[in-house]
């Protein structure tokens, strides 16, 4: 009978120590982990005042570099808001913080748009201007930034059929394919389209430029005119578009060929290259007329992102 009592009080002390041993390392796992957990770059966020959720965000779009900035750095206001922008890009992070801070009343997503398209700079700025990456042929961006040499001619250069052009207009073979596809078809909806001006060598472009500068100033000629290398007209995918009758620059908004224009061209490959009130971002004056053959599909990425072009291709194909 004692042997049985004995044995019984033995196996309820293993079963404490079970217990115990249980209890024990459950503790040991639960703070070892709330010890890994405060290494972990989500803790170090929260605790430079992130919400959880928030550092989450940081963690996700940002890679470790970043992520240790914010950690290191106190709180920052503008982070999260930037983060939710569509058009973020990484590698322009610092710029955003800097030129956000600089303007604090300009919208989260005009600072992502301006930096992206470089216009936190000075156009033409000598520490950012570079020859244009020409290996993306109908694509090519040519901006206040981004420039051709002056030797640079399109390949396969067309003169247009004087049906739908004035004289002397040149572009390139697939530009002017698609150029008298859309003027066929601009035609049949009863809409006159005449090129008024296209490919432009540097040379042209440079007197162009330089008659603005003469007889307006440096500010007017630089909202109307590229300078010379940095015209998309030297690419010969450019086409300025008028219609018969007295059309000109500072009627054609009016027309019906520019109401067609602006249903249709990206159908036939072509943006409308400097839209109304994107100055800040493509750096000319509203054109009307200045349309740029991208391709169909490209064109009509462009045309339903609602971005300038500049835009698009700062997210899209700068890689
Ligand atoms: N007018 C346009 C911007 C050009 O000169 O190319
Ligand atoms: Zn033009």
């Amino acid at each position: 009978m004692a042997k049985r009592i004995k044995l019984k009080k033995k196996v309820k002390n293993i079963f404490i120590i079970i217990v115990i041993l249980i209890i024990g390392l459950i503790i040991g796992i639960n703070k070892y982990k709330e010890y890994k957990y405060k290494q972990t770059n989500e803790y170090k966020l929260t605790q430079v005042g992130y919400t959880l959720e928030e550092s989450k965000l940081i963690i996700d779009k940002l890679n470790n570099k970043n992520e240790n900035y914010f950690i290191d750095n106190e709180k920052n206001d503008y982070i999260i808001d930037l983060l939710k922008e569509k058009y973020f890009l990484e590698k322009y992070l610092q710029e955003y913080l800097e030129y956000k801070s600089k303007n604090k009343k300009k919208s989260y997503e005009d600072i992502v748009a301006i930096v992206n398209v470089r216009a936190n700079k000075d156009w033409y700025d000598n520490k950012i201007i570079k020859e244009t990456d020409l290996s993306k042929g109908n694509l090519i961006l040519v901006n206040k930034f981004n420039y051709l040499k002056n030797d640079y001619s399109p390949k396969e250069i067309t003169n247009i059929d004087l049906n739908y052009s004035y004289s002397g207009n040149k572009v390139s073979k697939e530009t002017n394919d698609a150029y008298i596809e859309m003027a066929m078809a601009a035609k049949e909806d009863g809409i006159q389209l005449m090129a008024n001006s296209t490919y432009r060598t540097y040379e042209r472009q440079e007197e162009i430029y330089k008659d603005f500068y003469y007889s307006k100033g440096i500010s007017y000629a630089d909202k109307y005119a590229a300078r010379a290398g940095y015209s998309e007209h030297q690419t010969g995918l450019a086409i300025d578009i008028f219609t018969t009758g007295n059309s000109t620059t500072s009627n054609f908004e009016e027309s019906d060929a520019f109401k067609w224009l602006s249903k249709n061209a990206h159908k036939f490959g072509f943006i409308l290259r400097y839209p109304k009130d994107k100055e800040y971002l493509t750096g000319y004056s509203y054109e009307s007329w200045h349309y740029r053959y991208l391709g169909v599909e490209t064109a009509t990425k462009v045309y339903n992102s609602k971005l300038t072009y500049d835009e698009y291709y700062a997210y899209y194909l700068d890689k």
